[in-house]
C-alpha cells in the first residue's frame, strides 16, 4: 500500500506535497516522488524516506501537483519504479495506490501499439492507457481508461495544458479535502487537516474532477452529489507533540483514550447488537475476523464472550477466510480493523455479506471502507494513529469490546458490575504502568541484547502473549514468538536455552498454578524469565529473573495493563537497538492490497 496526494490551489505546491507525503509515510516509505504542473510537468523521484526526496529535489514552480510515498508491490524500490509514472510524451503523470491485476496483458497490448515502458510496475500502464484515450480532455480519457483496469486503485492524474486534477477510486481509500481557493486529495485524513476538516469520501467507481475552486464527482459518466463530512481530528493529533516517536506519544495517550471510552458509558443502554446477533447457544456461533494486532484483540474478545456469554466464537485471519471454498458457517461476524482499509478484511467482508452474514465493524476511522461495508459500525475513539505498530487503537478496540459484551443481558450481573467498576478505574491503572516506564525500559535494555525471545500467556492473556511478541518483532527486529504457555512442552521447548529469554504474563486467575509450573519448566532449561506479575503476587517473584508489576485489575480486564507494559517493553528494546520505530522496514500501517 502507498500514500498518494494531490493539490490544486494558488500556493506553490511542492512544499505542500512534501509536507503531506510526510503525514502519509506510515502507509509506505521505501521510495517517493512528486510531479508539479507549470508550463510542463516536472518530476522528481528518489528512494527512501520523503526527507531524502525533499533534500534531493530541485525547486519546481507550479500550483498544481501530485505526490506519492511507496510500499513496493511490483518492482523493487528504485527511482525508476517510484511514482509518479508518465506516458510516452510526458504530458500526463499518475500516482497510484493499489494493484492493477491485469497490467501484464495491458502492457503487452500497449507495447504492440508502440508504447515504451520504463519501469517494472503495474501502475505504469495507467498513464499509457490514458494517453491512448486522450483527445484533449483528461476527464474523458480517465473515464474511458478505468473500465480497462482490473484490481484496486486510488489514482490522481495531472496533464499538461489542464489546470485541474482528475482522481478516481476502486478499492483503495481516497478522500478530498475542501479548502478555500484550494483543494487537496489524499489516501487518508492526516495531510488534509492543515487545510480543512470538511471532506468528501470517494466511493468505488467514482471520479473527482478538481480545480482550485470546484470539485465535481461523477459516476458512470453522470455527475452525482456527495455528502460532506466534518472530521473531528485536529492538526495536533497528527503531530509528535514533543515525543521522539509517534509510537511513544500514542502509548502515552492511552489513559485518555480509555477515559474517553468509559466516561459516558451507561450500562443500561440498549446495545448496538442484541441477542440474535451473537448466534444461538449450540447453534451457529459468532465469527471474529481481523489481521495483525486487531486479530489479537479478537482472541481476547473470544475468551470474554465465551466466558461471559457462553457463546462459541471463531476467530479467523481475514486473509485465510478470503480463499476458502466454503464461507465459514457463522451466524454473524464482528470485524476488527483499526484503519478500516485493510484489503484482506474488506475482501472477506464482501464474501460474508454475500453469504447473508450480518457484520458489525469495530474501526477507528470514520468513513473508512469497512464502516461503509458493514451493517453496523462501532467506532473506537483512539484518534489518528500514525505509528505503524498499533498501540492505542488496540486498547480502544478492547474497551469497545468489553463495553459491548457488558451491555448484553445474559452477562452475570455481579460480574458485570465488578468489570464495569474495573474499567472505570482503568485510566489510572494505565497511568500506573506509564509511571513505571523507567523500570520497564531497564528490562527492555536487558531484552534488547538477545535475538530470540518467547512470550507466554494463558487464558485471556494468550492473545496478549502473541501481541507482545508481534510488537517486539515489528519494531525491534528481534525474532519473538508468542505461545499458549501450556504448548511450550509440546515442541518449542527444543529452542529454549540460556540466551532465549521468556516473557511470561502471570495472571492470578484459574491459570495461575499452571503458569507457575510452566515457568519452573522453562527455568529448568536455563532460559531467563521476565514475568509480568500483579502487585500482590509474591510467589512468582521467587522463580524468575526479573519482574514487572502490573496493577491488580480484574483478571478479565488484565489484557489492558499487560499490553501497555509489553508495548513499552518493545518500544524501549527497539530504541536501544536504534531501530526506526515509527517506520519499521517492510511494513505499512494498513495494507490495502491483498
Ligand atoms: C498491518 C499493521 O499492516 O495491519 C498492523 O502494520 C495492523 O499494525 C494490521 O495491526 C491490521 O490493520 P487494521 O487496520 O486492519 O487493524
Amino acid at each position: 500500500m502507498c500514500g498518494i496526494v494531490g493539490y490544486v490551489g494558488n500556493k506553490p505546491t511542492q512544499p505542500i506535497l512534501l509536507r503531506a507525503l510526510k503525514k502519509l509515510e506510515y502507509r509506505g516509505y521505501d521510495s517517493a516522488g512528486i510531479a508539479v504542473l507549470d508550463r510542463g510537468i516536472s518530476i522528481h523521484k528518489d528512494t527512501g524516506r520523503v526527507e531524502i526526496l525533499e533534500r534531493s529535489a530541485p525547486m519546481f514552480s507550479g500550483v498544481i501537483g501530485i505526490g506519492h510515498t511507496r510500499w513496493a508491490t511490483h518492482g523493487e524500490p528504485t527511482k525508476v519504479n517510484a511514482h509518479p509514472h508518465v506516458d510516452c510524451t510526458g504530458k500526463l503523470a499518475v500516482v497510484h495506490n493499489g494493484v492493477i491485476t491485469n497490467y501484464q496483458q495491458l502492457k503487452e497490448e500497449l507495447i504492440r501499439e508502440g508504447h515504451k515502458f520504463l519501469s517494472e510496475t503495474d501502475t505504469e500502464v495507467i498513464p499509457h492507457l490514458i494517453e491512448k484515450y486522450y483527445a484533449g480532455d483528461l476527464e474523458t480519457a480517465v473515464t474511458e481508461t478505468l473500465p480497462r483496469l482490473k484490481g484496486s486503485y486510488a489514482i490522481a492524474v495531472i496533464a499538461k495544458t489542464e489546470n485541474r486534477m482528475v482522481v478516481a477510486k476502486n478499492g483503495s481509500p481516497l478522500v478530498i479535502g475542501l479548502g478555500t481557493n484550494e483543494n487537496i486529495v489524499a489516501s487518508d485524513i492526516p495531510p488534509l487537516l492543515e487545510y480543512t476538516n470538511r471532506v468528501i469520501y470517494l466511493d468505488d467507481g467514482e471520479i473527482g474532477i478538481i480545480t482550485k475552486d470546484t470539485v465535481k464527482i461523477s459516476k458512470s459518466g453522470r455527475e452525482i452529489t456527495k455528502s460532506i463530512s466534518v472530521v473531528d481530528w485536529k492538526i495536533d493529533d497528527v503531530e509528535k507533540g514533543g515525543y521522539d516517536h509517534f509510537m511513544l506519544k500514542e502509548i502515552h495517550e492511552q489513559p485518555n483514550v480509555i477515559r474517553k471510552a468509559i466516561i459516558n458509558y451507561d450500562p443500561s443502554l440498549t446495545p448496538m447488537v442484541g441477542g440474535d446477533f451473537w448466534g444461538n447457544k449450540g447453534g451457529k456461533g459468532l465469527l471474529i475476523l481481523a489481521c495483525g494486532t486487531s486479530y489479537h484483540a479478537g482472541l481476547v474478545a473470544k475468551y470474554a464472550i465465551e466466558e461471559l456469554m457462553d457463546i462459541p466464537v471463531l476467530v479467523e485471519f481475514a486473509s485465510e477466510v478470503n480463499h476458502r471454498e466454503r464461507v465459514i458457517p457463522a451466524a454473524n461476524a464482528i470485524v476488527l480493523t483499526q484503519s478500516g482499509e485493510t484489503a484482506d478484511v474488506l475482501v472477506s467482508m464482501k464474501k460474508l455479506k454475500a453469504a447473508n452474514c450480518s457484520i458489525l465493524a469495530i474501526t477507528n476511522v470514520r468513513g473508512s471502507s469497512a464502516s461503509r461495508l458493514a451493517n453496523k459500525t462501532l467506532y473506537t475513539q483512539a484518534g489518528p494513529e500514525l505509528s505503524v505498530a498499533a498501540t492505542k487503537s488496540f486498547i480502544a478496540q478492547l474497551m469497545e469490546l468489553y463495553k459491548l459484551i457488558l451491555l448484553q443481558p445474559v452477562v452475570n450481573e455481579g460480574l458485570r458490575q465488578q468489570l464495569i467498576s474495573d474499567l472505570r478505574l482503568m485510566p489510572n491503572y494505565a497511568q500506573q504502568i506509564l509511571d513505571n516506564e523507567s523500570h520497564i525500559s531497564d528490562c527492555a535494555m536487558y531484552l534488547s541484547q538477545y535475538s530470540n525471545l518467547f512470550y507466554i500467556g494463558r487464558g485471556i492473556n494468550y492473545g496478549i502473549a502473541l501481541e507482545g511478541a508481534l510488537k517486539i518483532k515489528e519494531i525491534s527486529y528481534i525474532h519473538a514468538e508468542g505461545f499458549a504457555a501450556g504448548e511450550l512442552k509440546h515442541g518449542p521447548f527444543a529452542l529454549l536455552q540460556k540466551d532465549t529469554p521468556v516473557v511470561a504474563i502471570v495472571n492470578q486467575d484459574s491459570t495461575y498454578d499452571a503458569m507457575l509450573t510452566n515457568i519452573k519448566e522453562v527455568k529448568s532449561r536455563k532460559s531467563p524469565v521476565i514475568a509480568l506479575i500483579r502487585e500482590d503476587d509474591h510467589e512468582t517473584e521467587k522463580l524468575v529473573d526479573m519482574i514487572i508489576r502490573v496493577p491488580n485489575t480484574h483478571s478479565m480486564s488484565s489484557p489492558i495493563v499487560n499490553t501497555i507494559t509489553l508495548q513499552l517493553l518493545a518500544y524501549y528494546a527497539a530504541k536501544y537497538r536504534g531501530c526506526p520505530i515509527d517506520f519499521p522496514r517492510n511494513l505499512a500501517k494498513s495494507v490495502t492490497v491483498e
